[in-house]
C-alpha cells in the first residue's frame, strides 16, 4: 500500500497536501513537516484513539442533569495547598492536565513531590522520558519522597508506556514529557504535530478508558506556545502554566484551561535546595526590604506599590521605573511583567495629560519577583513610578496605588476593591489611592487611608505634593527651545 504523505504546519497542525513557505492559517514561516497521515497507520491502536474520549460506555442516552449519581469526595489533594486551589480543589480522577512550562523551570520536581501525596489514594507511575530510573529515583529521595504507591520507569515508546500503566494498575500517571514520547508506528520525530498528537491521543484514550487521571508534562517553545502542538489543549481537561524563569527565585503556576474550576487561581512557588516550596505569603515576598523601612522614611525614587487581584486573592507588587536620557533617536521602552501596550498608553497620557515629557527618555519597568501582572488596576501604580523617576521623587512607601488610566487621564473603577484593600491593610500599608468612581467619600478601610482620585492629575498631586502639570509644561517647551 502507498503511504500517503501530507504536510502539516508545526505552529497550528494546518494540513495541505503540499508544502507552504507560510501557513495560510496562522502566517508562521517555514512551519511545514511532511509527516505520515494517520490514515494510512495500520495500528492496532487506532480504534483506541477513535475510542469515546469521555472514557465510559454512555450507551443509555440522555439523562436528567440531576440524575447522574456523582460519587462523594471526587477530588485527591495533591498536597500542596496553593496546587489544590489552581485545580479546583484537587485532581480529579479520570482527568488529563498538561502541565507547560520552559525547560528546566521545575516541573519534574513539582511532580515528583506531589507523587506521594497523590499516590495515597492509589498507585501512581511516573514515566520518564528525559531521565534513567536512577535519575528519578535520585532526584525524589532528594526530595524526601518515599512511597510504595510510587513506581517509576524509564520508557519513550506509548506502546510501552500504556502497557506499563496497565501492569503497574495504577490510579495516576505523569507522562514527562510529552516530547519525548513516541508512537513507533509514526515516522516523524519525537515532538512533532503528529507524534504528539498520535501519542497523546492514544495515552489519553486510555487513561479516560480506565478512568486513570494523567499528567502530561510538555515543555514550551520560546514564543510560548506550548510545544508547537497546540493540539494537545483541546485534548486535555486542565492546561496549568509555570512562568518565571530559572534565574529568578519565584514561580508562579496558573490554570490556562480547567474544566473543574476557575482559571483565576495562581500558585507561587519559590525554588530552594529542597525543591518547590510554596510561598505562603507572596505579598510580602514580593516586597521584600520595602517593608522592612520605618514610618518616615521615603521610598526609592521610581518606584510604587500596585494590587494585582487574581482569583479569590490580591497580591502586592513593587513596580520600578527608570526614566533615563536617551541616545537613540526612538527612545527604548522595556516592560518585564507588565502589559508592553499598556505601559506605551500610560507613558502617552503621562506626556498628555499630566505634562511629564518622556518621548526622548528611554523609559524601563519592572514589576519585581518576575510576577506578570495583567490586571489592569496596575496602571495607576506604573504611571507613578514613571512620574516620580523622571522627577526624581518618591512616593510613602507605605501608600498602594489602584487604578485603571483611561486615555483622557481619568481613573477607572476597578474590579475586586475590597480584596486588594484587605490585603494591603493585612501587610501594614497606610494609604491607598483609589478610582473616585469606586468610593467617592474620603474614609478609611480599617487602619488604611482611603484617598479617592479622579484623574491622573490628581493622583501625582496626592504623591507629589506641589506638583503643577501646567509648570510641568513650560519647563519642557523651555528646554526644547534651548
Ligand atoms: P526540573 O524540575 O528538572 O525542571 P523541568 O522539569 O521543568 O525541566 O528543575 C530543574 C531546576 O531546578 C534545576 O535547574 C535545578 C533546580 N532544582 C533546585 O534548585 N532544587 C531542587 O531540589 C531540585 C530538584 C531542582
Ligand atoms: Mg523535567
Amino acid at each position: 500500500m502507498k503511504v500517503k504523505t501530507r504536510w502539516i504546519c508545526q505552529e497550528c497542525g494546518f494540513q495541505t497536501s503540499r508544502s507552504l513557505g507560510r501557513c495560510t492559517e496562522c502566517g508562521s514561516w517555514n512551519s511545514f513537516v511532511e509527516e505520515m497521515d494517520s490514515a494510512s497507520i495500520k495500528t492496532a491502536a487506532q480504534p483506541l484513539i477513535a475510542r469515546n474520549l469521555l472514557g465510559h460506555e454512555d450507551a443509555s442516552g440522555p439523562v436528567c442533569l440531576d440524575e447522574v449519581e456523582l460519587e462523594r469526595n471526587l477530588r485527591v489533594s495533591t498536597g500542596v495547598e496553593q496546587l489544590d486551589a489552581v485545580l479546583g480543589g484537587g485532581v480529579v480522577p479520570g482527568s488529563v492536565i498538561l502541565l507547560a512550562g520552559d525547560p528546566g523551570i521545575g516541573k519534574s520536581t513539582l511532580l515528583l513531590q506531589v507523587a506521594q501525596n497523590l499516590a495515597v489514594s492509589g498507585r501512581l507511575l511516573y514515566v520518564s522520558g528525559e531521565e534513567s530510573k536512577q535519575q528519578v529515583s535520585m532526584r525524589g529521595r532528594r526530595l524526601g519522597v518515599s512511597s510504595k504507591n510510587v513506581l517509576i520507569d524509564s520508557e519513550q515508546s506509548v506502546l510501552s508506556i500504556r502497557e506499563a500503566m496497565v501492569k503497574a494498575e495504577a490510579s495516576f500517571a505523569v507522562i514527562d514529557s510529552i516530547q519525548t514520547i513516541y508512537h513507533p508506528e509514526i515516522s516523524s520525530a519525537p515532538g512533532s504535530v503528529s507524534q504528539v498528537r498520535e501519542g497523546a491521543g492514544l495515552l489519553i484514550a486510555h487513561a479516560k478508558s480506565c478512568n486513570l487521571a494523567m499528567i502530561i508534562v510538555g515543555h514550551v517553545t520560546k514564543d510560548g506556545s506550548i510545544a508547537g502542538p497546540r493540539v494537545l489543549e483541546h485534548l486535555v481537561d486542565v492546561v496549568l502554566q509555570f512562568e518565571g524563569d530559572q534565574a529568578r527565585q519565584f514561580r508562579i503556576l496558573r490554570a490556562v484551561k480547567n474544566r473543574f474550576g476557575s482559571t483565576q487561581e495562581v500558585a507561587i512557588f519559590s525554588m530552594s535546595e529542597n525543591g518547590l516550596q510554596e510561598v505562603l505569603n507572596p505579598s510580602a515576598a514580593f516586597l521584600g526590604t520595602r517593608l522592612e523601612k520605618s514610618a518616615f522614611e521615603r521610598a526609592a525614587s521610581g518606584t510604587a506599590v500596585i494590587a494585582s487581584a487574581e482569583g479569590s486573592r490580591a497580591y502586592l507588587l513593587e513596580v520600578q521605573a527608570l526614566v533615563a536620557d536617551s541616545a537613540l533617536g526612538s527612545p527604548r521602552r522595556v516592560a518585564n511583567g507588565y502589559d508592553y501596550a499598556r505601559l506605551l498608553q500610560i507613558l502617552a497620557v503621562l506626556e498628555r495629560r499630566a505634562g511629564i515629557f518622556l518621548s526622548r527618555e528611554d523609559v524601563y519597568v519592572n514589576i519585581v519577583g518576575g510576577f506578570q501582572c495583567n490586571d489592569p488596576a496596575g496602571d495607576l501604580g506604573v504611571a507613578i513610578a514613571a512620574a516620580t523617576s523622571a522627577l526624581d521623587r518618591s512616593v510613602d512607601p507605605f501608600m498602594i496605588a489602584i487604578g485603571e488610566i483611561g486615555l483622557s487621564g481619568e481613573i477607572r473603577a476597578v474590579a475586586a476593591l475590597d480584596r486588594r484593600l484587605k490585603e494591603a491593610q493585612n501587610m501594614g500599608f497606610k494609604s491607598a489611592l483609589i478610582p473616585k468612581s469606586n468610593l467617592s467619600a474620603e474614609t478609611s478601610f480599617g487602619k488604611l487611608k482611603l484617598l479617592p482620585v479622579e484623574s491622573l492629575t490628581d493622583a501625582l498631586n496626592h504623591v507629589m505634593p506641589g506638583f503643577n502639570m501646567k509648570k510641568q509644561k513650560k519647563a519642557e517647551q523651555e528646554s526644547l527651545v534651548t
